[in-house]
């Protein structure tokens, strides 16, 4: 069976001090963490990775029953961070997501962050990163991390534009 390896960088930032909210387009809402939205996290996470190149990286992104099976995951973690989770809402539903979960090394670590195709390039992604920094900082971390795709520009770009820097190159092996 053929493999193919993608690289990944983790990257890391250091926790400074606690920014202001950030603001959202008139009309659009923070959602924060409930367990009853466990399935809406699932939902918008499929629309966000669905035909996307991280879905070809983890297969579960790109279908809907594994985007379920990866939120009950995350929500499993013994570190999920209900303040570093949080969904986007705007008069058409809710549009982006975001988790996060104090790993082993007591890292906050940045889990999915995805916004639907047609909201993109509104600040949200930013806005979505930035609040889940806030959760990690609210409960005494220091640093957070979190892994993507280098292929990614957009999303390499937008972790450098906030402030993380490379701390690791990784090779993901996926079996075609
Ligand atoms: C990556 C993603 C979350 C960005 O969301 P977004 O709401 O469009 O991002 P923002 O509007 O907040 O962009 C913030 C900054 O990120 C960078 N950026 C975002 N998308 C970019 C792109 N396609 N190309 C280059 N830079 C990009 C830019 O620096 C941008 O700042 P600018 O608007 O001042 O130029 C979104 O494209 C997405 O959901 N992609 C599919 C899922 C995914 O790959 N998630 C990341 C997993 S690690």
């Amino acid at each position: 069976m053929a493999v193919t390896y993608y690289k990944r960088f983790r990257m890391e930032i250091e926790l400074g001090r606690r920014l202001a909210t950030p603001a959202l387009p008139t009309e659009y809402s923070w959602i924060q963490w409930r367990d009853d939205l466990v399935d809406i996290h699932a939902q918008v996470k499929y629309r966000c990775f669905h035909g996307e190149l991280d879905s070809n990286v983890f297969a579960c992104l790109g279908e809907l029953d594994g985007c379920r099976r990866l939120m009950h995951e995350i929500r499993r973690k013994p570190g999920f961070l209900p303040g570093a989770t949080w969904l986007i809402a705007t008069p058409e539903g809710c549009v982006a997501t975001i988790q996060g979960v104090v790993d082993r090394n007591g890292l906050g670590s940045i889990q999915n962050v995805g916004v639907m195709a047609p909201f993109r390039g509104q600040g949200l992604g930013r806005a979505l990163v930035i609040q889940a920094l806030q959760g990690f900082r609210e409960v005494g971390l220091m640093r957070a991390t979190l892994e993507v795709t280098a292929e990614n520009q957009g999303a390499v770009q937008l972790y450098r534009s906030i402030g993380f820097l490379k701390c690791r190159t990784l090779f993901k092996a996926v079996e075609d």
